[in-house]
């Protein structure tokens, strides 16, 4: 591997510190270039992240932060958790800041939401168990991490996961780099007291891990937006709707996302919490250890996993009791009911999804996207006629989707239909398109083509569209539109 490249090659690979080549990239983000690397010293493949500051920092600014990456890469250099990206070495050569590390050959865990949509809940549960055992050892070090997030998260096939980029963010936010207008990347992932001008502490590192958690179960990111502002806003003021965890799955993501640090949940109790996951992690370090990185099915009709000694079992209650206190605290911000209790038998409370056509639950549909109609929602009911929202109604469309052109020859699949109208429905939900003022009465239900009006032409009554509808969670009439406009 590190043999020499022959004396014909006119300019061999860039060269840093005598000793790392650099290869290939293997990504880039906000502040430089990750490359391929070897490191002809040892004869093994590295990542190497090149650091530049942005064009205009003074150079008393580029010293300080300088210094700043050298100490916090050390001290991560000395982490030593399997979750943990190893550090081997810091060069500053010519003006740039090198971070040598180990290669991790695995999709950051945005490469792979994005490609293959939400994880399931037990593969979530894997990933929180690691992510807090990174940030555990992380903190009991001293380190604050400052930027968890999902393009930080490397994720093997085999459910290991490794946490990246420790204290990098950290040497940005000195106090000393005062023409700090330099926000660097977007703070999508940044907990509210950081927003709000205090000190990132642990517990915003817990934060953020929250809503890396949700964007993995639900597959997008809870609080980004448009524009910076818009997500510093719905960091501040907005509540993400999980739809897809249950039970203490969705207590521990919630708990995580609690907006006051002294109320957010603590590592401990998301640790407790994680033991009442069905088929999730087992606490204790074997947890990480197994050829397949997932764990054998635990028995589905209970959500308790086998008695464990009671000693623990009371730390999970306690963690238990402080999530529903602390959910209790907040009462009525949690719009999603299934958080606040986990129960092992509890169902999250379902999006109700509705097909449209003659073969279909609803006879017909034919509201217009911002419009509203009505009377109520269920089997056999037609919705023809529609108006402004100014009088008294039952539901507005505030959104659609058509997933496919009525030309084009799939088969109907009306799960998958059901599914994808659900991730869409409940982003569309989250986003401004939806007034904040009523949102927490608010909850929204899916309406889709049936096969028949998928399959039929056009011309013949045949519809593609997926509709979203919202309406009010008691069943009680509406005034008013509650939508924002598009654009
Ligand atoms: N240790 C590593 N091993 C392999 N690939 C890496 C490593 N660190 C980072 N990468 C890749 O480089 C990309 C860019 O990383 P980075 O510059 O930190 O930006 P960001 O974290 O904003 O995506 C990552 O998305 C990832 O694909
Ligand atoms: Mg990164």
């Amino acid at each position: 591997m590190s043999q020499d490249q022959g004396p014909t090659v006119a300019h061999g690979p860039r060269v840093v510190a005598g000793r790392y080549a650099i290869l290939n990239e293997l990504g880039r983000g906000g502040m430089g270039v990750v490359w391929l690397a070897e490191d002809r010293m040892i004869g093994r493949h590295v990542a190497i992240k090149e650091l530049h500051l942005p064009e205009g920092v003074p150079s008393s600014e580029r010293t300080v932060f300088e210094e700043r990456v050298l100490r916090e890469a050390r001290t991560a250099g000395r982490l030593n958790d399997p979750a943990v990206v190893t550090v081997y070495d810091v060069v500053q050569e010519s003006g740039a800041t090198y971070i040598v590390m180990e290669l991790i050959q695995a999709p950051t865990l945005s490469d792979v939401v994005r490609e293959r949509g939400p994880l399931p809940a037990e593969q979530v549960a894997k990933l929180a168990e690691q992510l807090l055992s990174a940030l555990e050892a992380a903190h009991q070090a001293g380190v604050i991490h400052r930027d968890v997030k999902p393009s930080n998260i490397m994720l093997a096939a085999n459910g290991r996961a490794k946490l990246t980029d420790f204290g990098i963010a950290q040497s940005l936010d000195d106090p000393r780099l005062t023409s700090s207008g330099i926000l660097i990347g977007s703070p999508t992932y940044m907990a509210p007291e950081r927003i709000r001008g205090d000190e990132a502490g642990a517990s915003s590192d817990l934060w953020a891990l929250g809503a890396v958690l949700f964007y993995a179960i639900e597959g997008y990111s809870p609080f980004e937006r448009t524009t910076t502002a818009a997500t510093m806003h719905a960091i501040l003021s907005e509540v993400p709707y999980l739809t897809r965890a249950q039970g203490a799955l969705a207590s521990l993501i919630s708990g995580l996302m609690v907006g006051t640090p002294q109320a957010r949940l603590t590592a401990p109790q998301v640790r407790g919490l994680l033991t009442h996951v069905p088929n999730g992690p087992p606490t204790g370090p074997t947890a990480m250890n197994g050829g397949t990185g997932y764990f054998p099915h635990q028995n589905p009709t209970t959500a308790v996993p086998a008695p464990a000694p009671l000693k623990s079992n009371r730390k999970v209650l306690a963690a238990l009791g402080a999530v529903l206190l602390v959910l209790g605290a907040v009462a009525g911000i949690f719009a999603y009911k299934g958080i606040t209790s986990p129960s092992a038998t509890e169902q999250p409370l379902a999006i109700k999804k509705f097909s449209y056509g003659k073969d279909g639950d609803l006879r017909t549909f034919a509201i217009s996207d911002g419009y509203c109609a009505s009377g109520t929602l269920q089997p056999k009911a037609s919705f023809d006629s529609s108006y402004d929202c100014k009088k008294d109604y039952d539901f507005q469309v505030y959104g659609y989707l058509e997933p496919m052109s009525s030309s084009a020859k799939w088969a109907y699949q009306r799960s998958e239909l059901e599914r994808l109208g659900e991730s869409y429905c409940a982003w569309l939900f989250g986003t401004d398109r939806v007034k904040g003022d009523h949102k927490k009465d608010l909850t929204y239900a899916v309406i889709l083509p049936s096969a028949e009006t998928w399959t039929a032409e056009s011309s013949d009554g045949g519809d593609r569209t997926v509709f979203c509808v919202l309406n009010r969670k008691d069943g009680a009439q509406l005034t008013g539109d509650q939508v924002n406009a598009v654009s």
